[in-house]
């Protein structure tokens, strides 16, 4: 299953945190930003990933990820000459989707749930476009879906000023292949912007829609704001320490996932032995 992690964009709302570094590589807790939607994926069971990242990043991500062998992946890199739209990724990426399906998901996204690894499963096995509602307070600031007496759904509004539910439309998307023909034909917003909920609509008018709805037992955070960045450090603090599990991260996700066996997880330890996530690893590989 191939997988894209959208990582480019200004993050203007996070400046001057975004001035000189890109915003999915800040640190949420105890890891960077990106490797939270990235263990969605790998979750979901992708394990060939395209990052789409800003030129000025590239040589940033290469350093973090490499190729991604060291957990079982294949990594490439996609570079999105300037932030142009989230469904611009299906024409940067169009030679890596080819003929499959594929997984989207915003490097600024975190989820979190006991059933994820299962819902994000039934997106990558399923056909047309696979989209996530999440019931929020204030919707405005999201794409929104309303949904008819049958719980069928009839819309999809980006950002718009009166919400026709509190449904938001989340950041995991799946698609069939036709998804860069799609967002190669649909025009540009007021903004400039070639949007994932026009794609989204696209498929809905089509019929090809599913919209599955993400209950309360899930969390799904922002972090495009100083403070939707610090509640969700200390959503994954608070859990962390409480369970003392960790989440997103993708050394544990390849092994658990047989991505990778005992001594490649020991080969990933090794040089990082002292730190208090090399020692995390360390008890879940003695723990077997
Ligand atoms: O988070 C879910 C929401 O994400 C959806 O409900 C909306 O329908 C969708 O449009 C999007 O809204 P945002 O306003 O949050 O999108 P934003 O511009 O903040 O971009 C989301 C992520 O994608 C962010 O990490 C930066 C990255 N990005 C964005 C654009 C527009 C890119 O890498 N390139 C881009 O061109």
């Amino acid at each position: 299953m191939k997988g894209i992690v959208l990582s480019g964009g200004s993050g203007t709302r996070l400046y001057p945190m975004t001035r000189a570094a890109n915003k999915q590589l800040l640190p949420v807790y105890n890891k960077p930003m990106v490797y939270y939607p990235l263990t969605t994926l790998m979750l979901a069971g992708c394990r060939e990933i395209l990052l789409v990242v800003n030129p000025a990043d590239e040589e940033s991500y290469r350093r973090l990820f490499g190729d991604g062998k060291q957990w079982g992946l294949e990594i490439r890199y996609a570079v999105q000459p300037k932030p142009g739209g989230i469904a611009e990724v299906f024409l940067v990426g169009r030679d890596f989707v080819a003929k499959d399906r594929v997984g989207l998901i915003l490097g600024d996204n975190l989820f979190y749930g006991d059933s994820l690894p299962a819902v994000a499963e039934r997106g990558a096995m399923g056909s047309g476009a696979m989209i996530y509602a999440y019931w929020v307070s204030d919707p405005s600031a999201y794409g929104v879906v309303e949904f008819d007496a049958a719980g069928q759904p009839i819309s999809i509004v980006e950002k718009p000023k009166e919400p026709k539910s509190n449904w938001a439309v989340t950041g995991l998307y799946f698609y069939d292949a036709d998804v860069c023909d799609v967002a190669a034909h649909i025009p540009r917003s007021a903004r400039g912007e070639l949007e994932i909920s026009d794609v989204n609509a696209h498929y809905l008018k089509q019929g090809r829609l599913t919209v599955e709805k993400l209950g309360r037992g899930y969390a799904w955070l922002d972090t495009g704001t100083p403070s939707s960045l610090l509640r969700a450090a200390q959503f994954v603090e608070t859990v962390e320490d409480r369970q003392g599990l960790q989440i997103g991260s993708p050394e544990e996700v390849a092994w658990r996932k047989g991505y990778i066996d005992d001594a490649g997880m020991e080969k990933l330890i090794q040089p990082i032995r002292d730190s208090e996530y090399g020692k995390y690893l360390q008890r879940l590989l003695a723990r077997g």
